[in-house]
């Protein structure tokens, strides 16, 4: 069995130049898991609705952040990227911004469309907004909806994700909270979305209905990303159960120094009333908590320590790497890769009561310099 490395010894020197109000760059106040097996949530920042604005100003002299709305149903998976600077330019300004969409239909095709030219402007006070041009995400401090309007080149589109687990997940390499490497900042605002009430129209006319599962991840850094990081997979996979679903993301990422991080949370959504409750179980970086082992060449076994409450009985996630159905090169040849994972099959102990077999679904995207390996498929 491999068991994860994971070097926490990173400095704690904080060059960001962060715009006060959210939670990345600062030191972790309590450090280690801050849910091990509680189930309750006292230790989320309150200010987790603010974390998802810019950190880097969009007047800023350096640095790039972006936001990736990944939405996936059978039919379609769907990009939306809200773009400051360049990500893998050392003279990235951030007054550059684009939008992007980018699409695979089931028969194969891909759609792309791309604005740019547009800074981007904000809402810093609830409800919160992003825009670039006509393309706005907006959300509000309950954090339950992120609704999305589209009006770019004759595709238009109008819909919300709603964010069933109510929880974020940042990663905390060297205690700094949102940090994956050093420098390489991350969160995932909205960790299991389901995105519907609504549906998107391209330029050719067709309509497509929306009620898809959903991931948005926020990312940025001052310098470009493969001066912070040399691969990254950051993957995030769902249960699909009646009584309750549970979600699993994995974070792994090599710095150019050959330094290895990872980063995971597991937290559970159970059914109540017309609504879901949020249950978390795990957010960590450390090791002790989690396996993962090769079943074959792109099959993989991800464990996770069990709690008091369900005996101990471990947390486990099998999963094939599926074909890549999105790749996007970057400026410096960087290669990014989308998957979503259709077929995915979990043990998931409840209570104290059984152990529930479920299939899953899951998203994921891999980083890669030029000539690097996949860190961990
Ligand atoms: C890589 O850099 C980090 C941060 O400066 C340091 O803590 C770590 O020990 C380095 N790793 C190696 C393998 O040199
Ligand atoms: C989490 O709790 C379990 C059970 O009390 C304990 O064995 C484990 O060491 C804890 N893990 C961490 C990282 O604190
Ligand atoms: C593939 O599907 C898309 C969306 O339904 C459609 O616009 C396109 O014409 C199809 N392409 C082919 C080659 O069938
Ligand atoms: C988002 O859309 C949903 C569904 O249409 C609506 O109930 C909610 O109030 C909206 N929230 C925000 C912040 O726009
Ligand atoms: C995961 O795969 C291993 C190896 O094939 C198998 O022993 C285990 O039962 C599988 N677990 C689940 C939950 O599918």
């Amino acid at each position: 069995m491999r068991v994860l490395h994971c070097l926490l010894a990173l400095a704690p020197v904080i060059s960001a130049q962060f715009i006060p109000g959210g939670s990345w760059g600062r030191p972790m106040s309590n450090p280690g898991p801050y849910n091990n097996c509680s189930g309750t949530l006292t230790q989320v920042p309150t200010d987790a609705a603010v974390d998802t604005l810019p950190n880097i100003s969009p007047d800023g002299q350096n640095g790039w952040e972006r936001w990736d709305l990944t939405i996936y149903q059978s039919d379609i998976l769907l990009n939306l990227r809200w773009l400051q600077g360049d990500p893998s330019s050392y003279t990235s300004v951030p007054a550059d911004g684009s939008f992007e969409v980018s699409a695979r239909f089931a028969n194969g095709t891909i759609f792309h469309m791309r604005i740019t030219g547009e800074k981007l402007t904000y809402t810093n006070s609830s409800p919160y907004s992003i825009s670039i041009g006509q393309n706005t995400l907006t959300w509000d401090d309950s954090q339950t909806w992120y609704n999305t309007t589209l009006n770019l080149n004759g595709l238009t589109g109008s819909f919300g994700t709603e964010s069933i687990m109510l929880d974020k997940f940042s990663p905390y390499a060297g205690w700094i909270i949102g940090q994956l490497t050093e420098g390489l900042y991350n969160d995932i605002p909205v960790t299991r979305g389901h995105t519907h009430a609504g549906s998107i129209r391209f330029p050719s006319g067709q309509e497509v209905k929306l009620t898809a599962q959903s991931v948005l991840l926020h990312m940025m850094g001052e310098q470009p990303v493969q001066s912070l990081a040399v691969n990254y997979a950051i993957r995030t996979f769902w249960s699909i159960g009646a009584t309750f679903g549970d979600t699993f993301i994995y974070e792994s990422a090599r710095a150019p120094n050959s330094s290895d991080y990872s980063a995971f949370f597991l937290g559970r959504a159970e059914v109540r009333g017309a609504g879901f409750e949020r249950y978390p179980i795990y957010v960590a970086t450390d090791s002790n908590d989690l396996s993962v082992k090769r079943i074959s060449h792109t099959s993989t076994e991800a464990q996770m320590a069990g709690c008091a409450n369900t005996n101990y009985v471990p947390f486990t996630w099998n999963y094939t790497l599926p074909l890549p159905v999105l790749e996007q090169f970057d400026s410096a040849g960087g290669r990014t890769t989308f998957y979503a994972f259709s077929r995915i099959s979990t043990a998931e102990p409840f209570e104290s009561e059984y152990v529930s077999y479920q299939g899953g679904t899951g998203i994921a995207y891999i980083y890669q310099t030029p000539g690097a390996t996949v860190v961990d498929q």
